[in-house]
């Protein structure tokens, strides 16, 4: 009933995965990160399911048309199983490297419903879940969880069942529910799950950097690494790490080829349909994140977030990344001391 995880680009490498991220890894997202050296796969935002759902279609094309020649795993958040199971069955048609489970969503409005980061709270119901999933999936059933909701009182019992009821590889994100995004995350708790399921773990939370990818196959004995916001910050962040795995000299980044990647962005996934004072809106969503890197006193970050329109907001691209600036090595960890949304980030949402 179940299979080996799909094979690294690099046999003999650890895989990276580009962390799911909901109103992000669309399809052309899919497409401009793996034009720079693609994780070893990728998994969709979820797919909700609830009685009347039927497989978003924006989801669907990611499946059917990213292009980036690597697996992908359709991701499902719900708690009817009845209704995961019709989804699972939608779901096989489409050519996808397996189902993922999402038990880690920490917005209010889905964990309140019992989904997501909610079902860390009820093992039973978690238990019934994976039964049921376990028995429809022919192929890969993984699972993407938090190290617990307020707590770590359940984390035994869920890893517990993961095992028992076969999950094909396991993916925990180090924080709690109620740490949101921003908590330090518990690369202990990551090192205890590895021991204690028999599939192979991936490592997520703040993975920032091929080096730190590195360090933390070393503390946490994870089998691969899933970076999320990281790899908005840093596209290369992939190939960094498997050159250096191979003991290569990782690729360096200039300001150039940032200013590029933001250009592909701005082209390839903001809206055509949006004006430009909205597509601006969705760039900078981006380049909160791209930011990080570009000046250690956020003054790119002060500035792109006064601008109004795309033009004003590609000019100010222009005048922070071009110029001097331009053959300088983008780095590759974020400066200390940035946030990359100041007016959300005390906020329990899950976007940001
Ligand atoms: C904007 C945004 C949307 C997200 N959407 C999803 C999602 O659809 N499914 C999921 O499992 N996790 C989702 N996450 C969580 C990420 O997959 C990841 O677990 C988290 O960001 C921690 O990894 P990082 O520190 O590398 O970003 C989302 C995170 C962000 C920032």
């Amino acid at each position: 009933m179940s299979q080996p995880v799909p094979e690294a680009i690099i046999p003999g490498t650890r895989p990276s995965v580009l962390a799911p991220m909901q109103d992000v890894t669309t399809t052309n997202f899919f497409r401009v990160i793996a034009r720079r050296g693609a994780p070893d796969w990728f998994v969709t935002e979820y797919f909700r399911v609830h009685e009347t759902s039927i497989p978003e279609a924006h989801i669907v094309d990611s499946l059917l048309n990213h292009q980036s020649g690597r697996p992908i795993f359709a991701q499902i958040i719900g708690e009817d199983t009845p209704h995961i199971l019709r989804t699972i069955r939608l779901l096989l048609k489409y050519p996808i490297a397996g189902i993922d489970l999402n038990m880690g969503c920490p917005a209010p409005k889905v964990y309140r419903k019992n989904v997501g980061g909610g079902l860390l709270r009820d093992p039973g119901k978690v238990a019934e879940l994976l039964h049921a999933m376990r028995a429809e999936i022919p192929g890969r059933f993984t699972v993407k969880m938090r190290i617990g909701f307020a707590d770590m009182t359940h984390f035994d019992e869920l890893l517990g069942l993961v095992a028992k009821h076969q999950v094909d590889l396991l993916t925990v994100h180090g924080r709690t529910v109620k740490g949101l995004y921003w908590s330090e995350v518990d690369y202990e708790a990551i090192r205890h799950a590895v021991q204690s399921v028999p599939c192979p773990v991936i490592a997520n939370g703040d993975v920032t950097s091929a080096t730190k990818a590195q360090l933390l196959v070393q503390t946490t004995g994870a089998y691969g690494m899933m970076m999320g916001r990281h790899a908005i910050r840093n596209p290369w962040i992939f190939r960094q790490w498997r050159e250096v795995q191979q003991g290569l000299t990782p690729y360096q980044p200039t300001f150039a080829d940032v200013r590029q990647y933001i250009q592909e962005l701005a082209d390839e996934c903001c809206d055509f349909a949006f004006a430009s004072e909205k597509k601006a809106g969705r760039l900078k969503k981006f380049l909160n994140f791209v930011g990080l890197a570009v000046d250690a006193e956020g003054k790119f970050l002060y500035d792109m977030r006064r601008t109004e329109t795309l033009e004003e907001l590609l000019r100010c691209c222009d005048a922070h990344l071009l110029g001097e600036k331009a053959t300088q090595v983008y780095p590759d960890e974020p400066h200390r001391g940035l946030l990359a949304r100041p007016t959300r980030e005390s906020q329990p949402s899950c976007e940001l």
